[in-house]
Order: C-alpha cells, then sequence, then structure tokens
C-alpha cells in the first residue's frame, strides 16, 4: 500500500507571552511549582477576536509553501481541536474558506488532545487508499477560551497553538508506516467540559457554575497517561519488529514533562531522543505534536530516513501513537 509522506509542516503560536510569573498574579502557584511539576516558563494566549480557525490557517499557509503546493490543490482537512470556533460549522470548514481550498471535504475531530494523532492518521487514511492525493492535517487549539483563570490546576497548563502537515502519497518508501487510535470513556470524569452540549445545555446556572471550563483530576490523569502512552508506544513498535533504540525521534503529546519524562523511561529511551518544547508552549492539546514537528523538522532535528515515533494522549481518554520513516 501506498504510504503517507508528510511533505510539509508549518506552526503558528499567538504573539501574546503569558508568564508564569504573570499566572502568580492570578492564581495561588509559583512559577516554581509549574516548572517542577510540568516543565513550562511560558505559554502562547490569542488576542482578543483571534480564533481557533485563526492559527490554524497560519500554520496551514505555512505547510502548504513548504510543501510547494496552494490551497486549489487540497483535496481533503481534516482538523483535530477540543476549541473549535464554533458547535457547528466546523472550524476545519471555516478554516478550508479562509485558505480558499474551494468546495472539498473537511472536518472536524474531537478527540481532545489526541486530535493529532487522530487527524494525522485518519489524513493518512485516505492517500493510502488512494482516494487522495494531497490531504491537509490540521491541529489547532484556542485552549485559554474554554480555561478557568480562577482554577490553578488547569490554568497553568493549557494553551494557544496550531500545527499543519500536507500528506502526498509517497514515491520512496517513506512516510506514515502505521497508527494506532483507541478510546476509553470509563476515565471520562478525569477530563472533560460538560456544559454547552446536548447534555447541558449552556444556560445562566451553568455559566455561575463555571461548566463552560474544562475540569480536569490531574493526578489521577497522570497516571493513565504514562500508562496509555508505553502501552501504544510499544505495541507498535512490536508489531513492525521494531525496538525503541531504533527510534531516532519521539515526539510526544506535550501535556507534562514528567509524564513524557515516565513514559520514556518505561519505554526505554533516552531523554537525548525526545523533542520536548512544553517549556515554550504549556499545552496545546491538538496542535502540541504538529508544533513540536514543525521544530523538530525547521531546527534539522528531523532528517529524511529517521524513524519517528508520535504517541498521544487526551480527554476522554483517547489516545493513540503513529509510526513514520522521515
Ligand atoms: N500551583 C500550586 N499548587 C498547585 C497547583 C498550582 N498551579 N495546582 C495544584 N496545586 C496543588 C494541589 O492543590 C495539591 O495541593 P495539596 O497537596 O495541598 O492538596 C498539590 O499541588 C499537588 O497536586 P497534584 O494534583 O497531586 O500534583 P501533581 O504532581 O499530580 O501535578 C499536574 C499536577 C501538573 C496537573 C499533573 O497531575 C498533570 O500534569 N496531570 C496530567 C494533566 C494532563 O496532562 N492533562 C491534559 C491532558 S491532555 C488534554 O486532553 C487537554
Amino acid at each position: 500500500m501506498t504510504r503517507a509522506k508528510i511533505v510539509g509542516t508549518g506552526a503558528y503560536a499567538p504573539e501574546r507571552v503569558m508568564t508564569n510569573a504573570e499566572l502568580e498574579t492570578m492564581v495561588s502557584t509559583s512559577d516554581e511549582w509549574i516548572v517542577q511539576r510540568s516543565g513550562i516558563r511560558e505559554r502562547r494566549i490569542v488576542a482578543p477576536g483571534e480564533t481557533t480557525s485563526d492559527l490554524a490557517v497560519r500554520a496551514a499557509r505555512q505547510a502548504l509553501e513548504r510543501a510547494n503546493v496552494t490551497p486549489g490543490d487540497i483535496e481533503f482537512l481534516v482538523l483535530g481541536t477540543t476549541s473549535a470556533d464554533m458547535q457547528f460549522p466546523s472550524t476545519a470548514n471555516f478554516v478550508s474558506h479562509k485558505l480558499g481550498c474551494g468546495r472539498i471535504g473537511s472536518v472536524d475531530i474531537w478527540a481532545a488532545c489526541s486530535g493529532s494523532i487522530y487527524s494525522l492518521s485518519i489524513g493518512a487514511q485516505y492517500i493510502q487508499t488512494g482516494k487522495y492525493r494531497r490531504v491537509l492535517t490540521v491541529g489547532a487549539e484556542a485552549l485559554s477560551r474554554i480555561t478557568d483563570f480562577t482554577d490553578r490546576s488547569t490554568c497553568v497548563l493549557l494553551a494557544d497553538a496550531a500545527g499543519a502537515a500536507v500528506l502526498e502519497p509517497s514515491a520512496d518508501g517513506s512516510g506514515v508506516i502505521d497508527t494506532d487510535l483507541y478510546s476509553d470513556a470509563r476515565y471520562a470524569d478525569l477530563l472533560y467540559m460538560s456544559a454547552g452540549g446536548a447534555k447541558t445545555p449552556a444556560s445562566h446556572e451553568t455559566v455561575d457554575a463555571r461548566l463552560h471550563f474544562v475540569k480536569m483530576k490531574g493526578s489521577e490523569l497522570f497516571k493513565v497517561a504514562v500508562r496509555m502512552f508505553v502501552e501504544s508506544t510499544m505495541t507498535l513498535l512490536e508489531r513492525h519488529g521494531f525496538k525503541a533504540r531504533d527510534v531516532d525521534l519521539f515526539i510526544p503529546h506535550q501535556a507534562n514533562l514528567r509524564i513524557i519524562e515516565a513514559a520514556a523511561k518505561r519505554v526505554d529511551l533516552p531523554m537525548e531522543r525526545v523533542f520536548i518544547n512544553i517549556d515554550r508552549y504549556g499545552n496545546t492539546g491538538a496542535a502540541s505534536i504538529y508544533v513540536a514537528m514543525e521544530e523538530a523538522a525547521a531546527s534539522g532535528r528531523l532528517r529524511r530516513g529517521d524513524l519517528v515515533l508520535l504517541a498521544a494522549f487526551g480527554g476522554g481518554v483517547t489516545w493513540g501513537a503513529a509510526l513514520i520513516r522521515w
């Protein structure tokens, strides 16, 4: 089967930087606590009026330019997000229009922070089956819009950014080797936003109770996340006859430096081969792996022929992994 090859990556983060020092003035926290417990030093926050689709468009334009293609060349657009512009129409729909892709199919994937792996995997299937020859995959978030800046357990972690990748059929055997996707709603109460949907429509009461913001049981989620990271990456590597030592670069979802370190240790991957940028961006949900991929590619840490392992987890819980020959 023809593999889907990433022929261009792009990323964009809003201009406004929010430091840990600024958060110290908003909630009872400290730079020391945030750095020690999460590895985050600063994050980017959208400007008033700036939307998830605006960030996505900036990232997508860069990916298209690097892939040397125009919006009109794109045949399908798939976008992972947890902070869509609106309930509907989809954010992908707006991004397609703003880019000028024409009347192509476009869809949002609601898989929380795993929206990166989910969107990449779904985009890759269309290339592999031969249905489309050029797919744009995107992860974009304005998580600050669904974050309670009076809740110190979440507001120090979540942030805004977007990343994108252009997929084409591979001519040289490189590309996405395989992906695995999982979900398990037994853990739904570890990370969720309860109001605003059909179950609990928005009302004065839901807003007063702050139910339109993310709620999280961080320490329980931490343990589940490490287990999911390890299980999914080991399963994928073993299926293709690889060991951890064969991986040139591991690009995990940037949720927490300690989760990444714990998972890397159990998988037996030295941290020199793990890409980290959480210190500058925080947890940008479905965008984080795309942003990290762009930075790794642009800085020369990703070279053609490298074996690249991606893994993400998020609310749901959802999780998954991808193996790529770059
Ligand atoms: N500043 C200072 N103290 C804090 C803060 C803060 N920002 N937040 C919590 N604390 C306190 C707690 O109240 C608690 O105090 P107590 O001992 O007096 O009760 C203490 O710090 C320890 O809290 P824990 O939650 O046990 O701390 P932990 O070491 O687990 O770190 C953290 C918390 C960073 C949230 C961690 O559990 C984590 O990262 N979990 C995973 C979260 C995650 O990845 N979520 C995103 C998933 S992806 C997605 O879909 C968006």
